[in-house]
């Protein structure tokens, strides 16, 4: 078996120049510490590259590269049903090109060797897993990291989870989530940076280039994959893995560029989405994998399908039968197919049949081989298999300090009535933590867990007691349950997976209410640890209603009765509507799922030992009636005004009938303990020419007694247009510190090419005229002046 291996190694060293040229005994013995772990050989060996898979490649059977084109789950961890139990015998047989799943440097030894060892060519297995926020270190998950706006701790959360990732046995994450989402419905808005496509542009960049490093060879750097490739956060009413209907514009505008800048950033793989596009399963586009991946955009990398994607394009109606699917999604463009089989049982009749060609399978493969190259995998199959780096790397100590310093980040203040925070321990001598997240430890990591359930994370009652030490009391209960599955058969199915799964009429749950009433009784304030089950947001957690579930308001209405400060913090993977919260809690901080460190993060912001700095990257309705609501919407040709004092000429407006059309907090919208007074912002001209700079500036001043961080946002409005414009789009931001009492002026440069967009004919670029900018705190709270784009 040996010799396979070495006829491979061997030309690698003869293709490769003389850095690369090591002797194949030592790469044959990876546990050796003077064996080379670095290669760096895609930008510089490009040619040294071509040969070697040229050479691999003319020996590969068709069978065999088909079977590079197969992802098996392993049997680790699934996100669905697996067709295949015994993937170790197709690992042997060169069936099998990539594992997803798998984690461990031991574990992913053993099956390394069975391809290395044991497979007729010794061809390595590409290892996978969904590192979303972190991989044993969690960060806060995505949407809360999102809240952070800060594009540098994005980064370094995604650097840190690769640092552990490829520590752990796996070189590639099924990262970032790039779809924009508008529907907090859709359980998956948890996973990506919100609603807007400028912030969700920069952060998927950011994660990128964290998870990928400057060089995909380097030990401690993972290939990242943008998914999912498209539209998917427009499946119809929340509901995962439903249809998407866009027009062409939307689509260009607000769903595409920032999968085009991941491209540009040199993302490694590319992910199918679930979902019918405008009558066409994404998994099946020609025009999305090829004429857009390909032609236009010119990615050079693997598209993966998401997970037995191609079987459904059975269901979706786009293909007669698990044959016709493989034909049409392997012609479109997807190079390799997940856990499906249907590559592994089809492709070799299809060829034979001349529906697909041998030079399309050619260039899957290589696509993938070249992958396994600039991974380094060829120079070492089992260079990321080192249980002693992954000892020193996992939970490493700084990595734990970064995830509790992006925690506390990401939290976003909603409201502070009468400064009911920071909590001050000086007055305070009994503090009730009350409500089911009070003590969850494992809750705070959220969705997409990867390692992190065996990280310990820390929840609210740890970390308080912890920060609060000897100077208060500290009285905790959970008060209220969840309770959240319309189908009680399903909701039985589920319920060790949901531990606070109640039924709705058990009375213990009175009894909860009775006994955190009493706790609270005896306390001077009211912590509330409140929200969602993990397990309620992520892949096929969809909601109807987006209030707090279970009982969890039956508590809140008792507690309230006592009369005592309330403060609300909130857990969940979504926007959820508050509004009942808003008007009966003092304050409210929403944290999301911070992660590991999240118990600590929490006492840190209660106690004013960080001052809140996140804001909202999705808009949180006053009612799911609203929704799909988002701050970039178009003016309509009936737009209501509020404040009109003649109320009645309102009435044919856009609007309803039983709610204001304002949201409950906006997009961009949080406090700080910090009070931020913003002097008149100037422009340094009122035209701006298209070759041209603007310069809009703003005075900041920290009137508080904290030293704190504004997210300062600004936004343009282009008032007439080819095609009709968004009233506000986000185009900049800047997170800024202040100290206690400092000022400082906060400038933006606008150009011409930060005002293009799909004119009315689909060509890029931008159109004079009239526009408005704004600089302000909040999309809903901003200055305004007006300048025309002049030619
Ligand atoms: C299905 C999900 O849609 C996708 O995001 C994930 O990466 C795969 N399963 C693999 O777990």
């Amino acid at each position: 078996m040996k010799q396979k291996i070495l006829t491979l190694l061997i030309s690698t060293a003869l293709a490769a120049p003389a850095a690369m040229a090591t002797d194949a005994g030592r790469l044959l013995n990876p546990h050796k510490a003077e064996v080379p772990v670095s290669v760096g050989v895609w930008k510089d060996d490009k040619a040294a590259m071509d040969t070697f898979i040229d050479e691999l490649m003319a020996k590969m059977t068709l069978s065999e590269k088909i079977g590079q084109l197969d992802l098996q789950t392993s049997v680790r961890d699934r996100t669905g049903g697996t067709v295949n139990a015994e993937y170790e015998k197709l690992v042997r047989a060169g069936r099998v090109g990539g594992v997803f799943n798998a984690f461990e440097p031991k574990f992913n030894r053993t099956l390394q060797q069975l391809a290395v060892e044991n497979s007729r060519l010794g061809i390595p297995l590409l290892f996978g897993y969904d590192v979303i926020h972190g991989h044993m270190t969690m960060f806060p998950q995505s949407i809360g990291e999102a809240a952070s706006w800060d594009p540098e701790l994005v980064k370094q959360g995604a650097r840190i989870a690769a640092k552990e990732t490829a520590a752990d046995g796996v070189m590639w994450t099924f990262a970032p989530m790039a779809d924009i989402t508008r529907d907090p419905r859709w359980g998956r808005v948890s996973e990506g940076a919100g609603e807007d496509v400028y912030l969700n542009t920069v952060l998927s960049v950011a994660r990128v280039e964290g998870f990928q490093g400057d060089d995909l060879a380097a030990i401690d750097t993972v290939a990242a994959t943008a998914k999912h490739f498209v539209g998917y956060g427009l499946s119809q009413a929340g509901r995962d893995y439903h249809t998407t209907d866009v027009s062409e514009h939307e689509l260009w505008t607000t769903q595409m560029p920032p999968f085009k800048a991941m491209v540009d950033a040199g993302v490694a793989t590319f992910m199918t989405s679930f979902n019918d596009l405008n009558g066409t399963p994404a998994s099946g586009s020609k025009f999305l994998l090829t004429d857009v991946l390909r032609d236009q955009w010119g990615f050079e990398g693997f598209v993966v399908t998401d997970y037995t994607a191609i079987n459904e394009l059975v269901p979706h109606g786009y293909a007669r039968d698990d044959k016709h699917a493989a034909e049409i999604a392997f012609n479109a463009g997807a190079d390799m197919d997940m856990v499906g089989q249907l590559y592994l049982g089809y492709m070799e009749e299809l060829v034979n049949e001349g529906k697909v060609s041998m030079d399309t399978i050619d260039t899957s493969v290589r696509r993938i081989l070249e992958m396994k190259w600039r991974l380094g995998l060829f120079e070492d199959p089992y260079r990321y298999f080192d249980e002693q780096r992954a000892k020193d790397t996992l939970l490493a100590a700084e990595h734990l300090e970064a995830s509790q310093d992006a925690a506390r980040r990401s939290m976003v203040l909603l409201k502070n009535d009468n400064q009911t925070l920071p909590l001050d321990l000086d007055t305070l001598d009994n503090i009730a933590l009350i409500g089911p997240l009070a003590d969850f430890d494992s809750i705070m990591i959220g969705n997409w867990r990867a390692r992190g359930g065996r990280s310990k994370p820390i929840g609210v009652k740890r970390g308080l007691e912890a920060a609060i030490g000897d100077k208060a009391e500290l009285h905790t209960t959970k008060g209220a349950s969840f309770n959240f599955f319309a189908d009680a058969a399903f909701a039985e199915s589920r319920a060790d997976h949901m531990v606070t799964y109640a039924d709705p009429n058990d009375p213990k749950l009175a009894a909860d209410i009775a006994e955190a009433v009493k706790i609270a009784k005896q306390s001077d304030v009211i912590v509330l640890a409140i929200g969602e089950h993990q397990g309620m947001s992520g892949e096929a957690a969809s909601r109807v209603e987006l209030t707090l579930p279970g009982n969890q308001r039956e508590l809140m209405i008792e507690l309230k009765k006592l009369g005592k400060p309330m403060v609300g913090v909130v857990f969940s993977g979504r926007p959820n509507d508050l509004s009942w919260e808003h008007e009966n809690l003092d304050a409210i901080v929403h944290a999301w799922y911070p992660g590991t460190m999240g118990g600590p993060a929490v006492a840190d912001i209660l106690l004013g030992h960080a001052n809140p700095s996140g804001k909202l990257p999705m808009t949180f309705p006053r009612s799911v009636g609203q929704v799909p609501i988002y701050y970039n919407m178009k003016n309509t040709g009936r737009p209501y005004y509020a404040d009109n004092p003649n109320q009645r000429q309102e009435h044919y407006k856009s609007r309803y009938d039983d709610s204001p059309n304002t949201p409950l907090y906006a997009f961009g919208h949080g406090l700080s303990y910090s009070e931020f007074q913003y002097g008149e912002m100037t422009l340094s001209s009122d035209t701006l020419t298209l070759d041209g700079e603007l310069t809009v500036s703003v005075e900041i001043t920290n009137n508080g007694k904290h030293a704190g961080e504004e997210v300062v946002q600004l936004y343009t409005r282009q008032m007439v247009g080819s095609i009709t414009r968004p009233v506000q789009e986000l185009k900049g931001f800047d997170k800024v510190h202040f100290d206690a009492g400092e000022t400082k002026m906060v400038s933006f440069t606008l150009t011409a090419d930060d005002l293009a967009f799909y004119r009315a004919d689909m060509s890029w670029g931008s159109e004079p005229g009239d526009f408005q900018v704004m600089v302000g705190t909040a999309s809903d709270n901003v200055q305004r002046l007006s300048f025309k784009l002049i030619d």
